[in-house]
């Protein structure tokens, strides 16, 4: 089968350890499932395998592709959950089991026809949302969903600020954030992004670092270093950021002062449950919420979607599919 599969590291020329080639279809073990991949969708996440961040080099090969959605063994239509682990070593959340693995981590990931997943890790597919909706999911999405509900605990009425609107996390968070009931307000540094974000949703779209109209309660920061000073200062007393990525760099300075005086609560986020999945696709089913997505690509062109990426052009998931005779 064809897979786009990491074979080397470069921070400055990531594409370069990228490469299509033929792998073996895996095999199904006791407890696992073999499922068809219809659709995946590309993350950050497989950007920064290829740039050494966060991936030790003795993992290497690695297929990457961290979302899914496809068939399993009995046809049955079913989305992957995609954070490998024991819910019980992390007390019930295995988001903090401490030897979780995200897709592609330790076992080969979804950019490619087959995958091989725990059968626990499967969710069904509701007929209501599309193979390449389900896909857009796991990851940024299920990210969303848990920073806004689970960690900051939003509730209709709360201000919230969505920094880097274009973000496959941060277009997911807007869209839910407004449809739970919250103002919402977005940065984005291009126009045409902000424009997308107010049909999303937000009320207000400002370019990266502008002033809002007011404080607000909750800040969704995927962004990093280029707003975490702006999101610091846009949070009313009390506040909370919740943080879930660094695109733009992960040592700004921490501003202490500010965070004790104003009494602001920090919080880290990292990937979902397989329940908060489940619950997202509870409120999508009742809100009508879809994610965006910006264009889909055969696995063939998965070096072009790599580099949208790193242009930062996308508005919300990029969608890829692994085999165009499977559609
Ligand atoms: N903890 C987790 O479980 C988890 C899950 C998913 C993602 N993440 C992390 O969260 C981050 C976002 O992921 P994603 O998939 O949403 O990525 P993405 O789709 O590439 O979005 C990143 C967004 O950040 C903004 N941005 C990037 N560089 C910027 C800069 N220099 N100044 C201002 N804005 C900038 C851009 O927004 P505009 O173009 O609109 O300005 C861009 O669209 C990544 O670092 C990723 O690794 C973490």
């Amino acid at each position: 089968m064809l897979a786009a599969t990491a074979i080397s590291q470069s921070a400055a020329d990531p594409l370069s350890g990228l490469v299509l080639r033929d792998a073996p279809k895996p095999e199904a073990r006791p407890g696992w499932s073999l499922v068809r991949v219809v659709a995946s969708s590309l993350n950050m996440h497989d950007l920064w395998t290829l740039r050494g961040v966060g991936h030790p080099p003795e993992r290497l090969p690695i297929i990457l592709g961290c979302d899914a959605a496809g068939y399993n063994e009995n046809g049955d239509e079913v989305i992957v959950h995609p954070v490998l682990g024991d819910p019980e070593a992390g007390g019930g959340d295995v988001t903090l089991d401490p030897d979780r693995a995200l897709l592609s981590e330790r076992h080969d990931g979804a950019f490619a026809e087959y995958l091989a997943v725990p059968t626990g890790n499967l969710v069904p597919k509701p007929s209501w949302l599309s193979f390449d909706e389900a896909a857009c999911l796991p990851v940024a999405w299920g990210t969303a969903y848990r920073m806004l509900f689970t960690q900051a605990r939003i509730t209709a009425g709360d201000r919230v600020l969505v920094q880097g609107a274009g973000g496959g996390v941060a277009s997911a968070a807007i869209r839910l954030a407004a449809a739970a009931g919250a103002v919402v307000y977005a940065t984005s540094r291009s126009e045409d992004k902000r424009a997308e974000a107010l049909t999303w949703g937000a009320r207000a779209a400002l370019p990266t670092g502008g002033r809002l109209p007011e404080r607000v309660d909750v800040v969704i920061e995927t962004v990093g270093e280029a707003t975490w000073a702006h999101s610091l200062k846009c949070l009313r007393p009390g506040g909370t950021v919740v943080i879930a990525g660094a695109t733009s760099g992960a040592a700004p300075s921490a501003d202490l002062n500010r965070i004790f005086y104003q009494q602001l609560r920090v919080m880290g986020s990292t990937g979902c449950t397989r329940s908060e999945l489940v619950a997202l696709l509870r409120m999508m089913e009742a809100t009508g919420v879809r994610p965006v997505i910006d264009r889909t690509l055969p696995l063939e062109e998965i070096h072009k979607g790599f580099q949208l990426m790193i242009d930062g052009s996308l508005t919300g998931k990029l969608v890829v599919h692994p085999s165009a005779s499977q559609q």
